[in-house]
């Protein structure tokens, strides 16, 4: 088994480089699949949910070549085969992307239902309404989401969404591209991912407007050819680190992000007593005053991303007085926090609200990451405790942070990975 061990108490001091976006890259990647000829994409993070997207990619016949560590050629012209193959799908949420990608380009799609973290219920009904409303029928069969095209090529239309969901969003978005006519989302999601998928999906020769708001039309085209983009820096990741600074104190200079996509996390992180200094493509971000309290509403973008209410969570458990934390996108997003009462936290979870008493100090501990997020939070607690912690299951970690141990170690935490004799000889095994 790997682990981090992390000796903690330790302010941070540095700079730090922030990857591409984890939830542009996997919807990107796969709408790779609608471009005829080769896709130069740049900034791609370096996780295992790539690299799992990318063998999909493989796996349905697609050329895909390094061009060196951030950038992949992809060229999937010869792929014949609308059947997504079981093992690795499974393993993955954003491999729902490819049902909106291979509708697109088939006008058929066979696709296992998507994995991912597990936050109580996470259905794709938007998904499936807005591709029904397109023209395809869509069944299960044989442990498989089946969706046809009723006349061979998905028809655009107009969508509105109960729940402005990013997955549907992009989803619908991917479906149609290719489809004929004109296809309007309405209630659309607004996240930054969005607009580079749709930046993405126009600079290949589709027609999308309105990404970004809450009203987006795509104008279906007859092809898209190949070409090169660039993902935008990640969010969350950013995000994380800004709360890990935030809780450990010190001075971090965070380069390669898009400081407004910041400022919703900005915003909390210095009502609790972070200083955030914005520049072109970086944030200084300090703290060395006491942690504040506040109260946290995870919403839709540009509201509080849910993505970042586990780290955030971390810094609370050390500030003073009571933050209630309101989750407003996931039903069970609080598995965690029987992890964060190891370690000295007080934390109250009732449904969707947490209420945190901030303690005097966190103390390190033996706690286990339950999904991604879940665990960068762990990370963050870790390095402010006292004492040492041992994060198990760090392969949610690595799903979606390039190198966080180097990163942070770059930055002065005392973090390391080890890896137990068991898994060596597994790994040994084959
Ligand atoms: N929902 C439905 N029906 C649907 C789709 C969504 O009821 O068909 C509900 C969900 O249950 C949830 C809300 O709508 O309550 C929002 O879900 P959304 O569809 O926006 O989430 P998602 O697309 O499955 C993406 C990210 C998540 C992130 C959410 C919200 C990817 C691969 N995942 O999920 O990221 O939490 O948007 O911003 O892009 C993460 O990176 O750690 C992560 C979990």
């Amino acid at each position: 088994m790997t682990k981090y061990v992390i000796r903690g108490g330790k302010p941070l001091y540095g700079t730090v480089e922030i990857s591409g976006a984890k939830n542009a890259a996997v919807a990107i990647l796969p709408a790779a699949l609608l471009v005829d000829g080769v896709c130069r994409i740049e900034n791609i993070p370096q996780i295992s949910d790539v690299t799992l997207i990318l063998n999909i990619l493989q796996e349905l016949g697609a050329d895909v070549r390094t061009v060196n560590r951030t950038t992949v050629d992809i060229d999937c012209s010869h792929i014949r085969n609308a059947r997504v193959p079981d093992t690795l799908a499974r393993k993955i949420r954003a491999s729902y992307y490819l049902i909106g990608a291979l509708l697109g380009r088939f006008g058929s799609a066979e696709v296992p239902p998507p994995g991912g973290c597990d936050f109580g219920g996470r259905p794709i009904d938007l998904h499936i309404k807005g591709f029904v409303a397109m023209g395809a029928e869509v069944d299960v069969k044989g442990g498989l989401i089946c969706a046809k095209a009723k006349d061979g090529r998905m028809a655009g239309t107009t969508v509105y969404m109960d729940m402005s969901s990013v997955g549907a969003t992009m989803n619908i978005m991917l479906a149609a591209v290719l489809a004929t006519g004109t296809t309007v989302i309405e209630n659309a999601a607004k996240e930054p991912h969005i607009v580079d998928l749709a930046n993405f999906l126009n600079s290949m020769g589709a027609s999308i407007m309105g990404a970004g708001t809450d009203v987006i039309k795509i104008k279906g085209v007859d092809h898209l050819s190949g070409g090169s983009y660039s993902i935008i820096p990640d969010q969350i990741e950013a995000g994380t680190y800004m709360a890990a600074v935030t809780a450990t104190g010190g001075e971090v200079l965070i380069k390669n992000v898009i400081p407004k996509h910041l400022e919703c996390i900005t915003a909390k992180l210095v009502e609790m007593g972070a200083e955030v200094e914005e520049q072109d493509d970086a944030v200084l971000v300090r703290r060395d005053r006491p942690l504040e309290r506040t109260n946290i509403k995870t919403l839709p973008y540009p509201g509080f991303p849910t993505d970042m209410q586990p780290q955030v969570a971390a810094c609370l458990c050390l500030a003073q007085g009571t933050s209630v934390l309101t989750e407003g996108v996931w039903d069970n997003r609080y598995r965690y926090v029987d992890e964060f009462r190891r370690m000295g936290a007080q934390i109250q979870v009732d449904g969707k609200i947490a209420v945190i008493e901030g303690v005097a100090q966190l103390t390190g501990a033996a706690v286990e990451a339950c999904d991604l997020r879940a665990g960068a939070a762990l990370v963050i607690a870790g390095l402010a405790a006292q004492g040492s912690t041992e994060i198990s299951q760090v392969r949610h970690i690595e799903r979606g942070y390039e190198d966080i141990v180097r990163k942070l170690s770059g930055i002065g935490a005392d973090i390391r990975v080890v890896v137990t004799p068991d898994e060596t000889k597994a790994v040994q095994a084959g």
